[in-house]
């Protein structure tokens, strides 16, 4: 398979250097930081000792009654994965370390299992490609849940002391790290809708709960900073934080464009904006109103990690505990999950975070759509990639693009029907085959841009 695609690859190399002249060309700077991105839970599998793992026994809770199981065994396929990474021509690879496998009791760290994260980085620096590292991508210890997760008291320094250990291991290889994957993504399906573990719908605790998140992702950020620098290495600490646009389901509506705007600041910019002033703050009329400051929380990122997929229409209504409701824009096009292809959005939220925050390199840490066909795919990414292109040659800073996923996986709550990979995993075997947009992913890497 990885003689296949390279041969399809270089067989193309004609094509490519003849639209060369194009008009249409999309181009990026040398060393841009091509990269795909995967969670540890939605592919390596038995992931036994975590909270999704009783989440995904209860029935109801995900699609088709389906349960994570061995998911794409890619815990035992480092080697055959690496390989096809590097099939891929990725600089960069985003992947998550499991809490849940690294602690799976309070206080017990497996060996087992730090090794084994070791060799996944060992492995992917021998091929030449940078590691970038996610402490917490929405799973955690049963343990910690039983306590009451992010809003036990003692979280903070749960998390400290598991990210002075996966740094200690893994430090070495790494220079990116993203603490917290979606904190916001996180919070509202599981302390709005319901959806995710825990399970609750409580603003109040919600907002206890991002409060933790943001003291243990400060304190993460601190003891990985001193343990480098007392190393002298250099890393960079971020979080991925997920951008949507909201947009008044009525443009004319002003029920609908405030709805639209509490929204955008809660959603899109709280959380970010406290870790930048050290101060939470979020208020959305009868719904909810936090302002609290968190020590030694400002200025704890060193690059915005940004994830982006789609737009939401919002109406405002008469039902607590929102008082709105989301919508999709049935006249767009939709990818399998229903979710506007929106690239416009993307360009929008990533003016405004450099607008907000432009001294901080961007990295998109996610992007993509499920696309069982591979239909859209393609073209999803020209236009998504064109945005990057353009913001890049504005002088925005961004420095690599990470599509989500590197091979179809099990997607939480729906189960593994949507298909976001650009390998298609065949779960009855394990087999990975690179989906078309997996060569062209790869052309384009190689070529440094692409002909529209
Ligand atoms: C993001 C999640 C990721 C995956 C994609 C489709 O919100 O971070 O795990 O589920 O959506």
């Amino acid at each position: 398979m990885a003689a296949g695609l390279a041969a399809v690859v270089a067989a193309s190399g004609m094509v490519m250097a003849q639209g060369r002249d194009s008009r249409d060309q999309v181009r990026f700077p040398e060393g841009f930081n091509w990269c795909v991105a995967t969670a540890a839970h939605q592919i390596e599998g038995y992931n036994e000792h975590s909270d999704w793992w009783l989440w995904e026994e209860i029935p109801g809770n995900v699609k088709n009654g389906e349960h994570s199981g061995a998911a794409c065994d890619h815990w035992n396929r480092l080697e055959e994965d690496t390989a096809l990474l590097r099939d891929l021509g990725v600089r960069q690879y985003r992947f998550s370390v499991e809490w849940a496998k690294i602690e799976p009791r309070e206080g017990e760290f497996d060996e087992a299992a730090l090794e084994h994260y070791e060799r996944e980085v060992a492995l992917l620096i021998e091929s030449g490609i940078d590691p970038l590292v996610t402490l917490h991508h929405f799973t955690m210890p049963q343990w910690l849940r039983a306590k009451g997760g992010w809003e036990w008291e003692g979280a903070p320094a749960a998390f400290e002391r598991y990210a002075a250990l996966v740094y200690r291991r893994l430090g070495p290889h790494v220079r990116d790290w993203v603490s917290i994957n979606e904190p916001m993504v996180h919070v509202v399906g599981g302390y709005l809708a319901g959806l995710t573990p825990p399970g609750k719908t409580d603003v109040n605790e919600l907002a206890v709960a991002v409060l933790g998140m943001l003291r243990s992702h400060a304190r993460a950020y601190r003891v990985m900073h001193e343990m480098a620098a007392e190393a002298g290495r250099e890393i960079r600490v971020g979080f991925a934080h997920h951008l949507r646009v909201f947009t008044a389901a009525h443009a004319l509506n002003p029920l609908d464009q405030f709805g639209a705007k509490m929204l955008d600041r809660a959603f899109n910019w709280s959380f970010i904006d406290a870790i930048e002033t050290g101060r939470f703050r979020v208020h959305i009329p009868f719904v909810i109103n936090v302002d609290e400051r968190i020590e030694n929380l400002a200025g704890t990122q060193d690059f915005l990690g940004i994830n982006y997929y789609t737009r939401d229409l919002v109406r405002m209504n008469f039902e607590p505990p929102l008082y709105m409701s989301i919508e999709v824009n049935r006249d767009a096009r939709l990818t399998d999950l229903e979710w506007e292809i929106y690239p416009e959005g993307f360009e929008k939220v990533l003016r405004r975070a450099h607008r907000r925050y432009p001294r901080y390199p961007i990295i998109i840490t996610e992007n993509g759509l499920a696309d069982s066909r591979d239909a859209m795919r393609i073209d999803f990414l020209k236009s998504h990639l064109a945005v990057l292109s353009g913001l890049i040659d504005e002088g925005v800073p961004i420095e690599g693009y990470c599509h989500w996923s590197f091979m179809d996986n099990f997607e939480w709550i729906e189960g593994f029907e949507p298909r976001f990979g650009l390998y298609e995993v065949d779960y009855s075997t394990f087999e990975r085959r690179p989906r078309p947009s997996a060569l062209w992913y790869t052309r384009t890497i190689r070529d440094n841009g692409f002909v529209w």
